[in-house]
């Protein structure tokens, strides 16, 4: 298994592209599904997640060809061959539940490996079984897999429990081909989720309310297959305006959305940051004294739970106290044993981590426990003088699209060593 060698302590400077959401990719290429034909998407992230998508459509029927130089996806559909996605592509992705919403939808009937528990939490996807059922599905669970069956979608009033980005899309996806009108309340406002929503009102569907607390959805017979083009990455734009602040550096990324990236500005600006935004831009460096701050992770627009690790790996080296309150996942403080081995100072009780920043953090061999642990891992490198080595790095190749060179091409000394230790 590969491993990253990083030499921190340079400050970073330079111009970034982000790439395009790995949240936003992942239900709109099992979007692709609904329609017959070829769906063309552009701006797909080169990310272990989506080949992983891309082998689970292609098990249900799909022909598909990824150009990532081009960050270029076709994707051809003719019928759906399979109603059934094993444990095997499962237990790598739990999006991979995504095919749930267009299988109802296409052929009446989904049987896919029940998702297990992972590193961040529990995770159940019971709320996006509630949301079928609400549809007219009827779903068993049986042997560990969830097996649903519909003869004909019918549009409903749904109202989500709990705010659920995963299944705001599952029974978008389901509702488009629905008989009638469905109405989800309390529904996720992700920006993925309004891509996903703009990608199949291109298709033909008929959907109101997008980014709303309140998505109502009039079914439509059929949809068409169209050319698309992704959305940028909230969340990598964020771990890089938080690698420019972790090394007192300049960073600018560009091709971003500036209004998707709110709240981690304003979290760096009352941290002591500088950040001005343009049209697709921001820049960030530090300019006046900088100190602790407390952040909640909540739902969109709120502050995200995938920057929660990454924050925390800065808050670490800011005088004072800063605090995390985690109300997204259960258990989301893994990175905290690996931060600590490099010297700092947490806290944690239940979800709140108390962090006493400022002291000289040293490097040391950690572990990535997941995607955005894993990005922590590497902005506390990026901070600290000698050479840090991290190993399970695949959790990061899940979620950013050519880290090391983009860190590269802005300073970093990062050195990605092939197959290097378990
Ligand atoms: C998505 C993102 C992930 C992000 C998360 C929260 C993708 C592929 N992943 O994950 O990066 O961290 O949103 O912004 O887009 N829940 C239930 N029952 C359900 C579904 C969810 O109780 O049926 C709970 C979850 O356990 C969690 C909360 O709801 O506590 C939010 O989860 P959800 O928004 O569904 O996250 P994902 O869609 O899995």
């Amino acid at each position: 298994m590969d491993i990253y060698r990083i030499k921190g302590g340079t400050k970073l400077q330079g111009e970034i592209t982000v790439s395009g959401a790995k949240n936003a990719a992942l239900p709109i290429i099992v979007a692709s599904l609904l329609a017959n034909g070829e769906t063309v998407l552009k701006n797909i992230p080169a990310l272990v997640d989506v080949t992983t998508m891309l082998r689970v459509i292609e098990y249900l029927g799909a022909e598909t060809a990824f150009n990532q130089e081009k960050n270029e996806l076709v994707i051809r559909v003719n019928a759906l061959k399979n109603a059934e996605v094993p444990y095997e592509l499962v237990k790598t992705m739990r999006a991979s539940i995504y095919v749930m919403g267009p299988l109802l939808a296409r052929i009446g009937e989904a049987d896919v490996s029940l998702p297990g528990g992972c590193a961040i939490g529990e995770r159940p996807v019971d709320i996006h079984l509630a949301g079928f059922e609400s549809l007219g599905a009827v779903i068993d669970i049986e042997h560990g897999y969830i097996k649903a069956k519909a003869k004909k979608l019918r549009g409903a009033k749904f109202i989500l429990k709990n705010i659920s980005v995963g299944a705001t899309a599952n029974i978008m996806m389901a509702a488009v081909l629905a008989e009638g009108q469905t109405i989800i309340e309390n529904c996720a406002m992700e920006p993925d989720i309004v891509d996903l929503g703009n990608f199949l009102i291109a298709m033909g569907a008929r959907i109101e309310g997008l980014g709303t607390e309140r998505i109502t959805i009039t079914g439509v017979r059929e949809l068409k297959p169209v050319t698309y083009s992704i959305m940028s990455d909230r969340i990598e734009a964020g771990t890089f305006l938080i690698a420019g602040a972790i090394t007192r550096g300049e960073i600018t990324l560009n091709n971003l959305v500036p209004e998707h990236i709110t709240a981690i500005v304003q979290t760096l600006a009352e941290m002591g940051f500088s950040i001005e935004t343009g049209k697709n831009r921001a820049t960030i460096k530090p300019t006046r004294k900088l100190k602790g701050t407390v952040i909640r992770t909540l739902p969109y627009p709120g502050f995200p739970t995938d920057l929660q690790a990454p924050l925390m790996a800065l808050m670490c080296t800011i005088p004072g106290i800063s605090v995390i309150i985690e109300t997204i996942f259960e258990n989301r403080f893994t990175h905290v044993g690996e931060l600590r081995r490099m010297g700092a100072d947490i806290l944690v009780e239940g979800n709140v981590a108390v962090v006493r920043g400022g002291k000289k953090l040293s490097s040391a061999t950690v572990m990535m426990s997941d995607l955005r642990a894993g990005a922590s891992l590497i902005l506390a490198a990026l901070a600290t003088r000698g050479t840090t080595e991290i190993r399970r790095i695949y959790h990061s190749d899940r979620g950013y699209e050519n880290l090391s060179q983009k860190l590269s091409n802005i300073g970093a000394d990062i050195i990605r060593v092939r197959g290097g230790k378990p």
